[in-house]
């Protein structure tokens, strides 16, 4: 390399971690071609256009084109770069294990090169997953190709940001050199870095992500319990995050968490270490504690309206956070499917997320206002923004009933009720005391087995 001239890098997969990586490494001033198998997105991404929503991203892949270069052709990337970074799926199989097939494709597609190539793993895959690739290529008889474990803790809506301000950058090689090349990638970022063996590498994403899923899980249990003893949860959080030990971060009670990471992740970790002969117990509690809480909105429901046959719910949000339209794991599929099962008639509204024939039965609208004309009870599911004035008295008088089941705890409780609203949130604790307001059926349930197990267990 020339002294001077910015390391040229290729990225295998232009999905949404490898085009925020690849924009934002042009946007370091590195040369980057990045290449993807499906033609249509070559394509569009040639016009400039992205076929996803992260904020951001479309400035910086317009402010950086002359750095961006975008092909269908594996050689070319191969060969204008030798740090290849993997960006391709790894989804879970039946089994629970990651398939590895998409990264086989582009060690298949690897030509014979002048200069030694050495992959770079973005991509999140189970511990042993480098061992794994680097055998198998002995075995191919491509041991001049290297391997650099580099995950990235990329979260969406924030993935420009997170990328450029990391927390810590991860580095696990096999060979000191290539885990060199990677690291002074991201000298300028000026964040620690974390030199690892590859195994370390690829477990720091796997129980990073854990980790944060068991934090949300135990303030939704914490919620579950302020729930039946008077305390608020909104409060406690706040109370138990000024602790420097414990921090602020991820202790928003709500209906669970979702996306393509954390429930993936969980259950990739939890299925490694059994695969191992090892019962990760706590993880279990994890995810089966976020399976409950998704539904935990249908006994509040219940609560206020009885049976739910008939009732007209407006869901609020569909995607699984916030500034995102990725569906992906969301609660609201969740939601919107026991709902109609119980023979609710379901509205759903999101400004940005598309949920086409996903959950069939359910209908979606094209405002707030329209979703909650008539409706029984408005339920907020995701934290958008506009949801917030949603206590208004347009809204009270649209529907046949002020109910909002506040499934993020978003509004202020007091304000909700004085414009006349019946307001329940999670773990807050007017949400069990509050009185009841008569509703024309009493609270006779019909639950399914699942509901009535989550009833009697943690009620
Ligand atoms: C996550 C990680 O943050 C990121 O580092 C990793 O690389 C991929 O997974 P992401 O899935 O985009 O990113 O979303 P994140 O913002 O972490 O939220 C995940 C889920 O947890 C969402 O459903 C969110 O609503 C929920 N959540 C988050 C809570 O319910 N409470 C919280 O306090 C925080």
């Amino acid at each position: 390399m020339n002294e001077g001239r910015k390391e040229p890098l290729a990225i295998f997969g232009a999905g949404w971690v490898g085009l925020v990586t690849g924009a934002c490494f042009a946007e370091l001033g590195h040369e980057v071609v990045i290449r993807d198998v499906v033609p249509e997105k070559i394509e569009r991404l040639r016009a400039g256009k992205l076929s996803f929503f992260e904020p951001e991203l479309a400035e910086l892949v317009e402010r950086n084109g002359e750095r961006l270069t975008f092909t269908l052709d594996a050689a070319e990337a191969a060969e204008a770069a030798e740090l290849l970074f993997v960006c391709v799926d790894t989804p879970p199989t039946y089994s629970g294990d990651a398939d590895l097939s998409r990264v086989w494709t582009v060690i298949d597609e690897l030509p014979q090169l002048e200069r030694r190539p050495i992959l770079v793993m973005k991509s999140t895959v189970p511990v042993g997953t480098g061992e794994k690739v680097r055998a198998a290529l002995e075995a191919r008889g491509r041991s001049d190709v290297g391997y650099v474990s580099n995950p990235e803790f990329l979260a969406e809506g924030g993935a420009v940001n997170d990328f450029l301000h990391p927390d810590r950058v991860v580095v696990g090689s096999f060979a000191e050199a290539d885990g060199d090349r990677v690291a002074a990638l991201y000298e300028k970022l000026e964040a620690p870095i974390v030199r690892a063996d590859v195994a370390s590498a690829e477990m720091i994403k796997l129980a990073a992500n854990a980790f944060l899923a068991t934090r949300i899980s135990f303030i939704n249990e914490i919620a579950n319990v302020c729930e039946v003893t008077g305390a608020d949860v909104e409060k406690v959080a706040e109370g138990v995050g000024l602790d420097h030990r414990l921090g602020p971060h991820f202790l928003k009670a709500g209906v669970g968490y979702g996306g393509s990471c954390f429930p993936k992740d969980a259950s990739a970790l939890k299925q490694l270490a059994s695969n191992s002969g090892y019962h990760f117990q706590l993880l279990s509690a994890v995810i089966e504690v976020n399976e409950l809480q998704k539904r935990r909105v249908i006994n509040k429901l219940q609560k206020h309206l009885g049976r739910l046959r008939g009732k007209r719910i407006a869901l609020l949000g569909l995607a699984f956070k916030a500034n995102t339209d990725d569906m992906r794991e969301a609660p609201s599929i969740v939601l919107a499917s026991r709902l109609l099962a119980e023979g609710a008639e379901v509205r759903a509204y999101d400004p940005v997320a598309k949920p086409g024939d996903l959950v069939s039965g359910m209908t979606t609208s094209k405002s707030v206002a329209e979703a909650v004309r008539d409706a029984d009870a408005a339920v907020i599911v995701t934290e958008w923004d506009e949801f917030r004035s949603l206590a208004s008295p347009e809204i009270r008088d649209a529907m046949r009933r002020p109910l909002i089941i506040d499934g993020r705890n978003l509004l202020d409780p007091e304000a909700a009720r004085s414009v006349g609203f019946t307001y329940e949130g999670i773990g807050r604790a007017s949400s069990l005391l509050s009185e009841l307001p008569q509703t024309d059926e009493p609270a006779r349930r019909e639950t399914s087995s699942a509901e009535s197990a989550e009833h009697s267990s943690r009620e």
